[in-house]
C-alpha cells in the first residue's frame, strides 16, 4: 500500500493504473460502514484509492472541526489489512492552495433543505472537495453510504452537472449490533448518551412498522409519531424529521411511492443522523423498483 500526501503524487500514482479505478472519500476516524465501502470496490475495481482528508470546508465555524477523531496510524493499519492500493492523504494546503477559488456548488432545494438548512456551508464544501478528489484521482467509480443520504444524492448531482465521468455508487448503512449506524462522531457520546442513541434506529424501525405493516400512509402522522418517541428520550433533541421522495428528497405529504424517512437529532452536544427507506406496499414505483431490485437500504 502506497500513502501519497501530495496532489502531484497523487497524479503520478493514478498515471501509473491499469484498468479500473476505484475511489473512497473518507475523513479518517475509520470503522467498518468506510471498510464495508473499501472491501466493494477492492471487489470491483483494478485499484483501489482511499482519501483520508478532514475537509475543513464543509464544517461551520461553531462544529467540530478541531475535535474530529484523528488517527492516521490507526486508519493506515486498517487500510493495510483491506489491501486498499493507495491512499491519499493530503494536508489542507495540498487541497486549497493560497489563492484557491475552485468553488463546486450544487444549488436548489436538494442542497437548501434537510443537512443545508441546518448546515448552510455544508454542501459546498463537500462538493467542493468531492469534486477536486474525482478530478485528481480519475476513478471510474467513487463510493458512497446511504448513511449520509442527501450528501449521495448531492454528489450524484454535482457529477453530472460537472460531467465527470464516474459512476457514483451507493451502499447501504452499517450498524453496530444494537442498530446505532456506525459514524465516526459516536466516539464523542459517553455512555449514556451512547444509550439514548438509540432512539434513533428504535424510531426508524417504528415508522418503517407503521408504513410497511400498518399501512400509514400520512406524512404527518407518522413524524407526530416518530417525534413523540423521540422526545421521550430526554438526552435528544431533534433538529428535523423527514419524509420524502426517496430519490429527489423532496417532501411529501402523502407516503404513495418509495420514500426517505431522514432524521437529525442531538443528543448532547454530537448531531447525529441516520435515514431508511420507506417502501409502501401496492404503488408502481414500488413494484418497479423491486422488480429491479432497488433498494440499497
Ligand atoms: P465520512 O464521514 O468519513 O464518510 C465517508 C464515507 O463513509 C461516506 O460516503 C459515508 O456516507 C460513509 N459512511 C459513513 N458511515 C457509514 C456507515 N455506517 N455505513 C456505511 N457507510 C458509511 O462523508 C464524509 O466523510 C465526507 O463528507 C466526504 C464525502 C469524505 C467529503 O469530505
Amino acid at each position: 500500500m502506497r500513502v501519497v500526501e501530495t496532489v502531484a503524487e497523487m497524479r503520478q500514482a493514478r498515471a501509473a493504473m491499469g484498468g479500473g479505478v476505484g475511489l473512497v472519500p473518507t475523513m479518517g476516524g475509520l470503522h467498518e460502514g468506510h471498510l464495508s465501502l473499501v472491501r466493494r470496490a477492492r471487489s470491483a475495481d483494478d485499484h483501489v484509492v482511499v482519501s483520508l482528508f478532514v475537509n475543513p470546508s464543509q464544517f461551520g465555524p461553531k462544529e467540530d472541526f478541531d475535535a474530529y477523531p484523528r488517527d492516521l496510524e490507526r486508519d493506515l493499519r486498517l487500510l493495510e489489512a483491506e489491501d486498499a492500493h493507495v491512499v491519499f492523504a493530503p494536508s489542507v494546503e495540498e487541497m486549497y492552495p493560497p489563492g484557491f477559488d475552485e468553488w463546486v456548488e450544487v444549488r436548489g432545494p436538494l442542497t437548501e433543505r434537510l443537512e443545508g438548512a441546518f448546515r448552510p456551508q455544508f454542501f459546498r464544501g463537500v462538493t467542493t472537495v468531492v469534486a477536486r478528489l474525482l478530478r485528481i484521482v480519475r476513478p471510474q467509480r467513487a463510493y458512497f453510504g446511504e448513511k449520509d443520504a442527501q450528501q449521495l444524492r448531492v454528489v450524484r448531482r454535482m457529477a453530472e452537472e460537472q460531467r465527470l465521468p464516474v459512476e457514483i455508487v451507493g451502499l447501504p448503512t452499517l450498524r453496530e449490533p444494537d442498530g446505532l449506524a456506525m459514524s465516526s462522531r459516536n466516539a464523542y457520546l459517553t455512555s449514556e448518551e451512547r444509550q439514548a442513541a438509540l432512539v434513533l434506529p428504535r424510531a426508524l424501525e417504528l415508522g418503517r412498522t407503521m408504513v410497511e405493516c400498518e399501512g400509514v400512509r400520512d406524512a404527518d402522522r407518522l413524524k407526530e409519531a416518530l417525534a413523540d418517541c423521540i422526545r421521550r428520550e430526554p438526552l435528544a433533541r431533534i433538529d428535523y424529521v423527514a419524509v420524502t421522495d426517496y430519490e429527489t428528497l423532496e417532501e411529501l405529504t402523502v407516503i404513495d411511492r418509495p420514500a426517505l424517512l431522514l432524521l437529525a437529532v442531538r443528543i448532547g452536544s454530537t448531531r447525529l443522523i441516520d435515514n431508511a427507506s420507506l417502501i409502501p406496499g401496492g404503488s408502481e414505483a414500488t413494484e418497479e423498483l423491486r422488480r429491479r431490485g432497488g433498494f440499497s437500504t
